[in-house]
């Protein structure tokens, strides 16, 4: 089986779908030849020759499509890449599928296999195949920073000779994966965090990390059984708007986390409760690539907005590129490390296996996945 690694076409994703530390993983196992589209490492500091002397061959991203077996890539690939594929082949990654039906469309239409590594289900054997996770913690990580660098304080408190400097205060909204790195992060920092989720099982999570759970009563909220929330009634959602409204006005950086699975994100920062806020304070959006929490917010931009600084950032992970590198390689080594098999080099697609079930979308020309046929 040719393996090849696809680059990010994206400029603004410097992570690697390959990372030094984790190929040597398969790159030995037998029947497998390993390739990469050259320069996959530019944006983790890693040149070609560290891959090469792994075993991996550098050749370019037309020679991947036309040569691979398996393609793996940060990204879905254009209807015109998939004409380029051998029909027979698997692409496997991030392939966005609540937003790229065309490309998953052109995928099938050419009898490639697509597999999402967003689909992973969460049970406790395929946490290490989980890459919504491993990114969503790095990028909780990265939005405290991103977000001290736009607040004119410092977030601890200091006790100098000059004065005693209060710490920030930081109010993380949606407790799942990166809201709590991001509670984490800023309590390391030492910020006074408050934070809330609908789902109320997370105020535990919350407290043991040291920050206040903001209590607000919406009724029913509940979560799905793989963990999700599930979306609220606009009366719930005017209510949170209402009751939250009071917590971001004593905040100075507020982090939206708020997401729910295959839907746009819920919009639960208007303009009204930005208002209230007090100028100098930041708003990081990190729902901003599925539609935004804020009202307003912008990809890729900081909008003023009656002197607070609202802060919509892409690929949040890939500011932590070589990490998150190394995490997304691992997740996706391990789907495949699973699944390949020795003898007869080649996946075996065991519909019967959970995980098989749910990441693999396409098959011999089929949809698998009910909610993309
Ligand atoms: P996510 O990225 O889909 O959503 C982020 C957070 O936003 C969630 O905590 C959600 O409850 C919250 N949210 C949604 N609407 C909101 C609103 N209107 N206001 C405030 N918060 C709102 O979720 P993520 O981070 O991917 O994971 C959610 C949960 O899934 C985790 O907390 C965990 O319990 C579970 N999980 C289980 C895993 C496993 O068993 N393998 C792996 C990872 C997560």
């Amino acid at each position: 089986m040719h393996i090849v690694a696809l680059k990010s076409p994206d400029s603004r994703d410097l992570r690697s779908v390959i990372h030094p530390d984790t190929v040597g993983k398969i790159v030995n196992l037998q029947g497998i030849t390993f390739s990469f589209e050259s320069g996959i490492g530019d944006g983790i500091n890693i040149p070609d020759q560290v891959f090469i002397d792994l075993g991996l061959k550098a050749i370019s991203r037309e020679e991947c499509l036309a040569k691979g077996n398996l393609i793996i890539t940060p990204s879905s690939l254009t209807t015109d890449e998939s004409n380029r594929v051998q029909a027979g082949s698997t692409v496997l990654g991030m392939l966005d599928p609540f937003h790229s039906g065309d490309e998953l469309k052109a995928l099938n239409q050419s009898k490639i296999n697509a597999v999402s590594m967003e689909f992973i289900p969460r049970i406790t054997r395929a946490q290490k195949m989980d890459v919504l996770s491993s990114q969503a913690n790095l990028a909780g990580y990265a939005a405290v920073l991103e977000a001290a660098q736009h607040l004119s304080s410092a977030l601890p408190m200091m006790m100098t000779a000059a004065g005693t400097l209060k710490p920030a205060k930081v109010f993380v909204i949606g407790v799942g994966v990166a809201g709590l790195q991001a509670i984490a992060t800023a309590k390391r920092l030492g910020a006074r965090v408050e934070a809330f989720d609908t789902r109320d099982v997370v105020e535990e999570q919350v407290k043991s990390l040291g920050a206040k759970f903001v209590k607000i009563d919406l009724g029913d909220t509940g979560q799905t059984d793989q963990g999700y929330a599930k979306e609220l009634t606009p009366e719930q959602i005017s209510k949170q708007k209402e009751l939250q409204s009071l917590v971001c006005e004593r905040s100075d950086i507020v982090i939206t986390t708020a997401q729910i699975f295959g839907r746009p994100a819920p919009k639960i920062i208007d303009e009204a409760t930005i208002k209230k806020m007090k100028p100098g304070s930041v708003i990081l959006d990190m729902a901003v690539e599925t539609g935004g929490n804020v009202e307003g917010s912008v990809l890729d931009e900081v909008v003023d907005i009656n002197g607070v600084k609202v802060v919509g950032i892409s690929y949040l992970a890939s500011k932590v590129s070589s990490h998150a590198s190394f995490a997304l390689s691992n997740n996706i080594i391990n789907w495949i490390t699973d699944f390949y098999d020795e003898e007869s080099h080649a996946l075996s697609f065991d519909f019967e296996d959970e995980v098989i079930q749910s990441s693999v979308l396409a098959y011999e020309g089929k949809i698998m996945n009910e909610r993309f046929a």
